[in-house]
């Protein structure tokens, strides 16, 4: 695939990934690669413009990490962010020191004044706001360089070297308190690197599919689709690209929401592919009867879902292909140096052990989330299937609190759609991350006519979130609570009580489960 790419080189900083999204908002392709990365593999990229990103080093100790200073000598423009910016500035023979407490080191926000001269900063405001995040700083700028913009105590927040394309910067244009930092980030691929900004959903997805063409040939593929966004919109890919090969397993273990699995297989009825659903609803609940522990509902899910994969997939023989849909957050080595982490498919759980194949093609490897969906969208995927809420993999298993049956997970199927049919109808899904049912254990005393009800209580779980490590608890309207809680008690049978969850994680997490 040939396009047009940014290298990113990674320090080890916590915005690696963040300058990737702003550079890819931009329409122009990049990958991040760690620092350790040898350097004909760089070259061999052909990158029109390099990134080095931050990192949580001093680039005057033993170790730090460094870069070869051949990389220099390629023609090719850098720009240095932070760390970044002092290993370019140090390399090319600058000098950086450690700041005094009450000199240049800097943390947050900081006024800065730009040379506006220089085609990193033309067409920004001289003066505004950059945010700042470095303990050590620029001394002595490298032969060749200038100083473009300061602070009120840091002579050297940015360094450039135009002629070679050099450019360097003390702050952090990525993140979201620079002013202006997307507009530098702009100027830097399209006026110094000459990006054409080409890198578009559409044409990614025919190149996507000429590659996978190219490497699958005749050979046969095997998925197991989970309905979830991933394993949906890789399946949408390859069945565009080889459908009549591609086999996509699709295990029904029952505890799903409602109308999910029929939605799920309505939105593959049209490619021409070997969509195997299993309904495996009766197996799944007899190994989870009786069982109440959390981990251990997680583990029969795990556990099943691969068996049931496993014995389908043996009844095709030996595949060539097995694909999975990991996505690029999952595949980026850190700058310092750990190995790549392989999501482990919760709804897969890992690699099955008793199917035989080649290889394995993850045709999601380069994309974040939310290029994922966008790539869906390309492709025609139903809306519901490409910007579903995240749904974990065990399913409603570990929101029925205590044993599971067949009777509880139809009960909350009915509360929870109701919770989302008015959310949705309210309009509210676009502020939530996530939001469903919870079907707890407690019974309480009601009364509906002259009737004594003892019945279960629901609760309704309602976060946002960026990254679902911290959440807050969602600040839905009261009359839309109100609704909801109405239509709950006067249309499913046996709850008699809702209540609204109001804890943040930590210290809860966000499943009760
Ligand atoms: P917690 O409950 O850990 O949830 O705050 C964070 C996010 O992870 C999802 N989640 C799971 N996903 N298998 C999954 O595939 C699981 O066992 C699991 N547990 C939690 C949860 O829905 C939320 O989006």
């Amino acid at each position: 695939m040939t396009m047009q790419t940014i290298l990113i080189l990674d320090f080890g900083g916590q915005y690696g990934q963040l300058i990737a999204r702003r550079v890819r908002e931009c329409d122009v392709y990049c990958e991040i690669k760690p620092w350790t990365t040898p350097l004909a593999q760089m070259r061999a990229m052909d990158p029109i413009g390099i990134i080095f990103t931050g990192g949580p080093g001093s680039v005057y100790l033993d170790g730090a990490p460094r870069v070869d200073p051949a990389i220099f000598t390629w023609g090719v423009p850098i720009l240095g962010i932070c760390y970044g910016c002092q290993l370019m500035a140090q390399s090319l023979g600058g000098r950086v020191i450690s700041a005094q407490e009450d000199t240049a080191r800097e943390y947050g926000e900081s006024r800065t004044y730009y040379d506006v001269s220089c085609k990193l900063f033309q067409r920004l405001p001289v003066q505004s706001v950059s945010w700042m995040s470095h303990s050590d700083y620029i001394d002595q700028v490298p032969e060749g360089f200038v100083s473009t913009a300061h602070t009120d105590t840091c002579p050297s927040a940015a360094i450039a070297d135009e002629r070679r394309g050099f450019y360097g910067v003390q702050f952090h244009p990525e993140v979201g308190h620079t002013e202006h930092g997307v507009d530098m980030i702009r100027n830097f691929l399209f006026d110094i690197c000459r990006a054409k900004g080409s890198w578009t959903m559409g044409n990614y997805k025919n190149a996507v599919i000429a590659g996978l063409r190219e490497k699958i040939g005749t050979g046969n593929v095997l998925l197991a689709l989970s309905g979830g966004v991933d394993s949906s919109v890789a399946a949408a890919l390859l069945a565009e690209a080889v459908g009549p090969q591609l086999t996509c397993v699709f295990v029904d273990h029952g505890l799903m929401r409602r109308k999910e699995a029929d939605e799920v297989e309505r939105a593959f009825a049209p490619w021409d592919i070997d969509f195997v659903r299993v309904d495996a609803e009766e197996r799944f609940l007899s190994r989870l009867a009786g069982v109440e522990d959390p981990e251990r509902k997680r583990k029969i899910m795990g556990d099943e879902f691969i068996r049931v994969f496993e014995e389908e997939a043996q009844t095709l023989g030996k595949v060539k292909f097995l694909a999975q849909g990991t996505i690029y957050p999952d595949v980026i080595e850190s700058g310092a140096g750990s190995a790549a982490v392989i999501k482990s498919h919760h709804n897969v759980g890992g690699l099955p052990g008793h199917v035989e194949f080649d290889e394995i093609v993850e045709p999601l490897r380069m994309l974040f989330k939310d290029e994922v969906r966008r790539l869906g969208r390309e492709l025609n995927l139903p809306e519901y299937l490409v910007s579903r809420q995240p749904f974990p993999g065990p399913g409603l298993a570990i929101r029925i609190i205590g044993e599971v049956t067949k009777e509880k997970a139809d009960t909350l199927r009915r509360a929870d759609f109701i919770f989302r049919d008015e959310v949705a109808r309210a309009g509210e899904d676009k502020n939530l991350s996530q939001y469903f049912a919870v079907l707890t254990n407690t019974r309480s005393v009601g009364v509906m006519g002259d009737r004594r009800t003892y019945d279960y209580t629901l609760a309704l779980r309602a976060v946002t979130t960026s990254d679902f490590m911290t959440a807050s608890w969602a600040r839905i309207p009261y009359p839309l609570l109100d609704r909801v809680s109405t239509r709950i008690i006067n249309e499913v049978e046996g709850i008699s009580r809702v209540t609204y969850d109001i804890t943040n994680k930590p210290p809860a997490t966000v499943e009760w489960e």
